[in-house]
């Protein structure tokens, strides 16, 4: 290995442990220019600690599986540059936190593939082939956005709704997955609707959307900037409100229920 002569030795708390329960160990590290955590961990692997588990693939921001706490923040570790931390800085790399460990820094994101399953795919409209659709610029645009999510569940879990309340994660799909629901909700050419799919009201009813109280903790971790909670969740909210208080939606309510 070679040492540029700006290397320096850093301190890392590193949580090493399973589900039975685990701790914090320290060690030093080398650290070069350039450097992002994720090299550090893998530089930690190839000197100290050989078994410590660490989940990665990409290490370019982009396949989201290296989500990791560091320093308490929910953050991609190879996107992570060490040059934001000051040398003497003790730096802390923990699993995240709402999701429970399978070892050291893996933990087990299942909820949210189970909670991806639970959102109703796009439904093509009938009798349009797929070359056959025309869209505005403007709604193109709006979907472009939530589609850079990279399934990191940094936003998952850093949202407040679950971090701390195991015992809401069976009502709440968290932010990642109510953004899908906007983005269908707000495609034009989805045809939910004509498939008897109310898609503003599963986001109520089923995927927990009254739980966010808009504190945009999820905006604030996301790492392709994707604006959630202003672009996604507020319209959502706005547009499941605006349904339940339609005069039309109302009195259609109460011809239904009259019937026998
Ligand atoms: S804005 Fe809503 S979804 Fe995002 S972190 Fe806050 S409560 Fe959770
Ligand atoms: S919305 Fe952002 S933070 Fe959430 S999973 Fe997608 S990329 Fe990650
Ligand atoms: S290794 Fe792929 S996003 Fe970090």
């Amino acid at each position: 290995m070679t040492t540029s002569t700006s290397a320096y030795l850093a301190h890392f708390r590193v949580w090493r442990g399973d589900e039975d329960g685990g701790g914090l160990e320290d060690f030093k590290v080398e650290v070069n220019e350039g450097e992002v955590v994720l090299d550090i961990v893998h530089r930690l692997q190839a000197t100290q600690a050989p078994d410590l588990a660490v989940r990665w693939n990409c290490k370019a921001g982009k396949c989201g599986s290296c989500s990791a706490e560091i320093n308490g923040r929910p953050r991609l570790m190879c996107m992570t540059r060490m040059s934001v931390f000051g040398r003497d800085e003790t730096i802390t790399i923990t699993p995240l936190r709402a999701f429970p460990v399978v070892r050291d820094l893996v933990t087990d994101v299942s909820f949210n593939y189970a909670k991806a399953r639970e959102v109703p795919s796009f439904v093509p409209p009938q009798g349009l082939g797929p070359g056959d659709y025309r869209m505005q610029q403007e709604d193109v645009g709006r979907s472009q956005e939530f589609r850079k999510c990279i399934e990191c569940f940094l936003c998952q879990d850093t949202c407040h709704v679950v971090r701390d309340h195991e015992e809401n994660k069976g009502a709440f799909a968290g932010p990642r997955f109510l953004m899908r629901v906007a983005e269908l909700d707000m495609h034009p050419l989805d045809a939910a609707a004509e498939a008897g799919i109310d898609r503003k009201r599963t986001a109520q009813d089923d995927h927990g959307l009254g739980y966010c109280n808009i504190t945009k903790c999820c905006t604030e971790v996301c790492p392709e900037g994707i604006k959630i909670t202003d672009n996604a969740l507020i319209p959502l909210k706005e547009r499941a409100v605006d349904r339940k208080y339609d005069p039309l939606v109302w009195l259609g309510n109460k011809i239904l229920r009259r019937k026998p």
